[in-house]
């Protein structure tokens, strides 16, 4: 299965300064790196300019979440339909600043999943497990808790795996403690959809820096990185796209 580099730009980017950073990264995705699957998440405002330059690589175009209805009076929210319009191909969901600052349950982002499969679009779904989940030794229970919670049946997406004490802190999981949790997701996936071991691609993210991308992407289970920070120039986004290639 081809690995995946995708670059969550959050909420960075002004009209000038992101379609800059696409256009680099556009013109620096060498054959070496389109051997992985590139997509790039900009704000919802960029999508439609940043459409143009990033297809004719074959770079994926990603939005950051999605409504759970195709229309309707809800000011402010962008719908699932929408973004397939503009060209977006995948959509991440559920992830943990989601989940935190809007308090999305897992029962709304399965409902989001659902939306977004019916239009067309690859979600891209996030779980992981705070650091008092850590600290309380039930990571298993709570990253088996948001799969059976947020993934319909019928499921065909991407799991991103993202310890919430990891993201923004510098400190990535270690190789052992990611290679554990792929295990447990990949049977815990598998055994939800009723599917084989490794039918679902599942993304590391968290603190993925180039320095250490090679090492995480030779993680037996991992089919890829989900990048935030390190996704901001065009430098270190390619660098971890071509890590250990
Ligand atoms: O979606 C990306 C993740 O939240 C990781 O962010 O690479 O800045 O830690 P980070």
């Amino acid at each position: 299965m081809r690995q995946m580099i995708m670059g969550n730009w959050k909420m960075h980017g002004l009209r000038g300064s992101g379609e800059r950073l696409a256009r680099e990264i556009a013109k620096g995705a060498d054959p070496a790196c389109v051997s992985r699957d590139l997509v790039i998440a900009p704000p919802f405002t960029l999508l439609s300019s940043l459409a143009p330059l990033l297809s004719p690589h074959g770079i994926g175009l990603a939005a950051q979440d999605c409504h759970e209805d195709p229309d309707g009076a809800h000011t402010g929210d962008i719908a699932a339909p929408m973004l397939a319009d503009l060209g977006v191909s995948h959509v991440i969901l559920g992830h943990s600043e989601r989940r935190q600052n809007h308090h999305e349950s897992s029962a709304l982002i399965c409902r989001k999943v659902e939306a977004a499969q019916k239009s067309g679009l690859i979600p891209v779904l996030c779980v992981g497990e705070t650091e008092a989940d850590k600290a309380a030794d039930r990571v298993e229970d709570v990253l088996g808790r948001q799969i059976e919670e947020s993934l319909p049946r019928g499921f065909s997406g991407i799991v991103a795996y993202e310890p919430v004490w990891a993201i923004g802190t510098g400190q990535a999981a270690t190789e052992q403690d990611i290679s554990d949790r792929m295990a447990f997701l990949h049977a815990a996936i598998a055994r939800h959809l009723e599917t084989d071991d490794k039918a679902t691609r599942i993304l590391y993210g968290g603190s993925v820096k180039p320095e250490d991308a090679a090492s995480i992407l030779a993680v037996p289970g991992v089919g890829g990185v989900l990048v935030g920070g390190a996704s901001l120039t065009a430098e270190s986004f390619l660098g971890i796209a071509r890590a250990g290639l």
